[in-house]
């Protein structure tokens, strides 16, 4: 029988260090919840220290989410360890995460200590963590780039002092994969108490081989595999959790190792991250791209009617991605909705559920025909929601071939009603201007994405943006048929969420480092 790889999903830790991928709590729980339907072993949910948002998620997902083991990070530090322990007592399988550096040019340069004084407080740290919980993880942060017979005693001590997994991070993403392979070849021969741990590994992308290392590292031994949903993380991102899972399941004759993850999920689960975080999928990207089911050429095309194996090694089902179900119309009512959202997955509070019926209604008057990715973007805009400062109550545009665009803008803030009128390049950008003018706003925009949820002429358009203000950059979303209006929601939206974190004086994005 196929080796079970357990998956370690760190999509809201390292996932959430990508440059204004910063989620919101609410965010988080949504997430964690697919991520248990994904079916992943472990969910790292934040670094309770670095901030009190992620200590929040953290408690938040520990306490609702069911099935997987919700893991803290936490620095080689009590007051690091004793946060963790904090965010996830209560809740029935938790984990702790402590890591210190392993290599010299960490030590020396950056923890400024010596190679004894890290070991002394790795094996400490362990011990404080296992005074709280029984499963406890710890990494060797640049374990790639130590020297390995050091890295083998410090693995030997944190074993011994009770860590029942060790991760062996390629954190610069610096390893080939026959190395990485070799390294850990090297910690289950050379490490004594090798076998009364499970070998975990955690790959940066830095040179494209993130998946390709985590891959070596399953064939030398490793059982469990660290990554994230779209690859997102730190930089050039970590190995992206798709494709660790549906490279063991397809190439399961090979690897003799397979996961739990329900595939099936996939798409699903690739569709809210992205949508949430603002990384927007590359078209190319292997499982979850838009292109990585399509065939385009003569040749593939005339193979897959003649029998599909020739030129698709694994089906769009495998991942979820099947034809757009259209599931409701304008006659469907709350329970029927209700139901629907049940069945996909999403049970809502009454309030939510009142607000995204009326919203379905609104949507439904527009739009003939419902799909189920129309329902996910009302529900996940329902659930993520913040508090909104700036409300649009109205919005007018006019343009055309010998038109000025103009439009007019009237946004609902604080109670009182502001109305401007205001010029731009086209329709969209008159929108933006004339809505900073309103706001005073002095953030900028940095990226403006606008795509179809499904298809047809009157499809939703989604569009996202990602703005920066005083350093903090966030992003935001909105959807609707007519696409100006969908550009003035996502616009709103951002500024929403750059008034909410300034009021709480608090960013997700700014915390404690890693170090
Ligand atoms: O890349 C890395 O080394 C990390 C550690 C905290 C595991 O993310
Ligand atoms: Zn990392």
């Amino acid at each position: 029988m196929a080796r079970m790889i357990r998956i370690f999903d760190t999509t809201l830790r390292d996932g959430e260090q990508s440059p204004g991928a910063s989620m919101n709590v609410e965010e988080k729980v949504m997430i964690a919840k697919q991520l248990a339907r994904l079916n992943v072993d472990i969910i790292e949910a934040g670094f309770a220290y670095s901030s009190p948002g992620d200590f929040e998620a953290i408690r938040r997902i520990a306490q609702e989410v069911e099935g997987p083991t919700i893991c803290s990070l936490a620095r080689a530090r009590p007051e690091d360890i004793d946060r963790a322990w904090e965010a996830l007592k209560g809740a029935p399988k938790v984990r702790i995460h402590t890591f210190l550096s392993s290599s010299d040019i960490h030590l020396k340069y950056q923890f400024r200590i010596s190679r004894e004084e890290a070991l002394k407080r790795a094996v400490e740290m362990v011990q404080r963590a296992r005074g709280y919980v029984d499963d406890v993880e710890f990494s060797p942060m640049d374990a790639s780039r130590s020297d390995p017979n050091y890295l083998y005693e410090v693995l030997e001590a944190v074993i011994e002092a009770g860590a029942g997994t060790i991760n062996i991070p390629d954190t610069v993403g610096y390893a080939t994969s026959q190395e990485f392979g070799l390294l850990i070849r090297g910690i289950r021969e050379r490490v004594k108490n090798s076998s009364k741990t499970v070998i975990s590994v955690h790959c940066h992308n830095d040179l494209g081989l993130a998946v390709a290392n985590s891959l070596a590292a399953v064939v030398e031994g490793a059982g469990q595999v660290e990554c994230t949903i779209n690859g997102i993380g730190e930089r050039a991102g970590n190995a992206s959790l798709e494709e660790i899972a549906m490279g063991l399941r397809t190439r399961k004759d090979f690897f003799d190792a397979d996961t739990g993850i329900r595939t099936e999920e996939i798409s699903k689960t690739s569709r809210l991250v992205s949508k949430i975080t603002g990384m927007v999928v590359q078209p190319n990207k292997a499982i979850v791209g838009a292109n990585a089911f399509a065939h385009t050429s003569g040749i593939h095309q005339d193979g897959l009617l003649k029998e599909k194996s020739t030129y698709e090694i694994m089906k769009p089902e495998s991942i979820g991605l099947v034809q757009s179900k259209l599931v409701m119309g304008k006659l469907s009512g709350r329970h029927a909705f209700r139901q629907r959202l049940e069945e996909l997955g999403y049970r809502l509070s009454e309030e939510e559920l009142n607000h995204a019926f009326e919203r379905f209604k609104r949507l439904a008057d527009q739009k003939k025909e419902m799909y189920e990715e129309d329902l996910e973007v009302i529900v996940s805009e329902e659930i993520a929601k913040i508090p909104e400062r700036y409300v649009l109550k109205g919005l007018h545009t006019e343009s055309g071939t010998h038109k000025v665009p103009t439009a007019t803008v009237e946004l609902e803030i604080g109670g009182r009603l502001a109305k401007q009128t205001g010029t731009g390049d086209g329709p969209v950008d008159a929108a933006y201007r004339t809505i900073a003018a309103i706001t005073q706003t002095k953030s900028r925009l940095l990226t403006y994405v606008v795509k179809a949820i499904t298809g047809g002429t009157d499809a939703q358009g989604e569009v996202s943006v990602r703005m920066e203000e005083g350093g903090r950059t966030v992003t935001g979303h909105g959807a609707d048929t007519d696409i100006i209006v969908a550009s003035a929601r996502a616009y709103l939206n951002a500024l929403n969420k750059l008034a909410y974190w300034a009021s709480r004086n608090t960013d997700p994005a700014q915390k404690v480092g890693l170090i």
